[in-house]
This record gives structure tokens, sequence and C-alpha cells, in this order.
């Protein structure tokens, strides 16, 4: 059945092709005035362009209007917890690795040594946030965990030998 329908849809999208191909011939010994032609298709590309640009420019800035991703609306009394993480070869330094559920969390993250990646997974391993832990420079990630259970951080960048090692664990609570 299903390789009827596909064996018609083929036949006939190749008679057209082949009807296409036969026009092209046929029309080919007519002599048309080529300029009349060009400023048409000129035209219709740079319709195009233009088109091509102002819709590339929307979905640009619709895509990318929430950036940076989470950052929390925070209001008098919702202050987010700071957390300071150091990356260092080859562990994570946490100034606190405990939070609630629904609380609004900002790491600071930085490395005392090569460029590594700071990322957060889920209990079922998805890599629910990250950023680059960079020497000498501060990446924040925000962050509100909305389950409780143990997350855990893994390095994103290959920085040594004990790259693998480097493994941090997070504990979300009620
Ligand atoms: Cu740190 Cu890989």
């Amino acid at each position: 059945m299903v390789q009827t329908v596909a064996w018609i849809v083929s036949l006939i999208f190749m008679l057209l092709i082949a009807a296409v191909f036969g026009f092209v011939a046929f029309k080919s010994k007519e002599k048309r005035d080529y300029e009349p032609i060009k400023k048409k298709w000129y035209k219709a590309r740079t319709f195009y362009g233009a088109t091509l640009a102002v819709v590339m420019l929307v979905l640009t800035i619709y895509t990318l209007r929430e950036l940076p991703y989470n950052q929390p609306v925070y209001s008098a009394g919702n202050d987010p917890t700071i957390v300071d993480v150091e990356a260092i070869q080859f562990g994570w330094k946490m100034s606190e690795t405990e939070f609630k559920v629904d609380e609004p969390i900002e790491f600071h993250v930085t490395s005392t040594d090569v460029t590594h990646g700071f990322g957060i997974y889920d209990s079922e391993l998805n890599l629910i946030a990250q950023t680059q832990a960079m020497p000498d420079y501060t990446n924040k990630v925000y962050i509100t965990f909305d389950k409780p259970g143990t997350y855990e951080v893994l390095c994103l960048e290959y920085c040594g030998l004990a790259h693998h090692l480097m493994i941090g664990k997070i504990e979300v609570t009620e």
C-alpha cells in the first residue's frame, strides 16, 4: 500500500520534472531580450535578500531576548543566594552545596588554573545549567531548583589527566 502510493507520487514528480525540462528545451529556441529578464530576477533577488535579513534579525532578537537564561526577577526580600565556585585541577570548591527548592541561586564561577566547564546535572544526568570556569574571569549562572534531590557538578571541558574526577555534589531539599 505505502509502496504503491510512493511509486505513484514518485512517478508524478518524475513526469513533472520531465515536463519542466521539455518546456525549457522547447523555449530555448526562442530568442528573447536578456535585459528585462536580468532586471526582473535581480529585483527578485534583492527582495529575497532583504526579506531574509529582516526575518533573521527578528528571529535572532526573539530567541535571544531571555539571555541570560533563568535570570530571576529579584524583588526586595528575595535576594538570591550567591555561591562562589572555584574550579581547580581536579575538583570544585563551592561556598555552599545545600539549597532549598525555589531558592534563587546565583553561581559565580571562576577557575584558579586552567579553563574548566561547570555543568550541573540532575539525578538522571540531564544537564540543566552550565557555564565555563575561566581563570581571572567570573561567569554567572542563575538557577532555581524546582525539584529536591542530589545534583552533580561535572567538568565539561577536558582539563587534564584527572578531568573525569571533577565531580561535585549539590543537595536540594524541600
Ligand atoms: Cu576540569 Cu575537566
